[in-house]
C-alpha cells in the first residue's frame, strides 16, 4: 500500500500506478502543453523524475524520444549516462546523446571555475542551451523536463523570499516556443519526489539515486527542507502553495516579466541562439573554459 497523506488517500500498486498517469494527463490537459501528434524530448538526467516521466509519456501514447547530456562530473556522470542508456533500450525508446566533455571541449566543473559561478548555475546554463538547440535540430515540439512538485515549490520558494518578480513572472509549467525558444513543459507538477520514487519502484525502473555531488549545499535543498517541515504538520500544503500560486499570483507578475525581456533579442554571432548580446551566455562560458586548457580542467577536478 502507498499512503498519500495530501490526499488523504491509500493506493495498492496498480491504481497507485492509474493514479499517477492521470495526474501527468492532467497537467498536460489543464496547462496545454503538448497534443497527441506533437514529438516531445524528454531531457533524461538518469533519475526517478525524468525516467518515470518519460515511462509515463510512452504509456500515454505520446511519442516521446529521449535526450540524455554528458555533463562530465566524473563516476555521477557515467553512471546517470548507464541508467538513461538501460531504460532507452529495455523500452526500445531513441535517446539522443550530447556529451560536454567530447563534443564541446570542457566540462561543469571547469565551466563553473571559468564562469566563477557555481556549478549549477554554469550547469544550468549549459542544458537550457543543450535542450534547446538538440529540440530545434531534430524538429521537436516540445522539451519536457522531470522537475516535480518539490522542485517548482522550493523554487517558488526561493523567488518569495527575494520577491524576484521578474522571476515570479516566469515560473510556469509551460513556456511557450518563441523567438527561437522550444516549447518547455513540466508535467510532473501535480506529482512529488515520494510519489515519483514509488512509481519508479513499482514499475521496476532502475535511476541513480545519489545526487550530483557538485549540487551539495545548494540553496534549493535547504528550502525543500523547509516546505517537507510544513507539509509535516500540514499535509497539502505544498501543493496549495503552488498551485494557488499559480491560479492567484502568477498572472499579477507576468506584465513584469514581460517588460523586463523586452530588450530585444538577436542572433548570437557565434550560434545563432538568441540572446540579448552579440555573444550568447553558452558561447562565453564554453569559450572561457575550453581556454583554461586541460592542466586547469585537472585541477578543477573534472575528469
Ligand atoms: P536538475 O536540474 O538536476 O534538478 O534536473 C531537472 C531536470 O533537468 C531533470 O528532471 C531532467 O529532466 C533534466 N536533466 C537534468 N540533468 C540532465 C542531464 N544530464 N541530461 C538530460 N537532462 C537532464
Ligand atoms: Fe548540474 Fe550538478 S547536475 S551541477
Ligand atoms: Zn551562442
Amino acid at each position: 500500500m502507498i499512503e498519500l497523506r495530501r490526499h488523504n488517500a491509500a493506493f495498492c500498486g496498480p491504481c497507485f500506478l492509474h493514479y499517477t498517469r492521470q495526474q501527468v494527463r492532467k497537467a498536460i490537459d489543464e496547462f496545454e502543453m503538448f497534443s497527441p501528434g506533437d514529438r516531445v524530448l524528454v531531457a533524461v538526467s538518469g533519475g526517478k523524475d525524468s525516467l518515470g516521466l518519460w515511462d509515463i509519456l510512452l504509456d500515454l501514447g505520446y511519442q516521446a524520444d529521449g535526450l540524455y547530456l554528458g555533463l562530465g562530473i566524473g563516476e555521477y556522470s557515467d553512471s546517470s549516462g548507464s541508467y538513461a542508456r538501460a531504460f532507452a533500450a529495455s523500452r526500445d525508446a531513441r535517446l539522443i546523446e550530447i556529451d560536454l566533455p567530447a563534443d564541446y571541449g570542457y566540462d561543469i566543473p571547469t565551466g563553473s571555475l571559468a564562469a566563477r559561478r557555481a556549478p549549477c548555475s554554469a550547469c544550468g546554463l549549459s542544458k537550457r542551451h543543450l535542450f534547446n538547440k538538440a529540440a530545434l535540430d531534430g524538429g521537436y515540439d516540445a522539451v519536457a523536463t522531470g522537475h516535480n512538485l518539490d522542485d517548482e515549490a522550493a523554487v517558488l520558494f526561493g523567488n518569495v523570499l527575494r520577491w524576484n518578480t521578474d522571476y515570479l513572472g516566469r515560473q510556469l509549467p509551460v513556456l511557450p516556443g518563441e523567438q527561437g525558444f522550444v516549447r518547455k513543459v513540466k508535467p510532473l507538477v501535480r506529482l512529488d519526489e515520494r510519489e515519483m520514487a514509488a512509481y519508479c519502484v513499482v514499475r521496476g525502473i532502475d535511476y541513480i539515486v545519489e545526487e550530483c555531488p557538485m549540487a551539495e549545499g545548494n540553496r534549493h535543498l535547504g528550502y525543500k527542507e523547509a516546505l517537507n517541515a510544513v507539509e509535516e504538520r500540514s499535509p497539502g500544503a505544498k501543493a496549495a502553495f503552488y498551485s494557488e500560486f499559480l491560479s492567484k499570483a502568477s498572472p499579477l507578475f507576468r506584465p513584469l516579466a514581460v517588460a523586463s525581456r523586452d530588450g530585444g533579442l538577436q542572433a548570437c554571432i557565434r550560434c545563432g541562439s538568441p540572446t540579448t548580446g552579440e555573444v550568447c551566455a553558452f558561447c562565453s562560458l564554453a569559450e572561457r573554459a575550453v581556454a583554461l586548457g586541460p592542466t586547469r580542467r585537472a585541477a578543477a577536478g573534472g575528469s
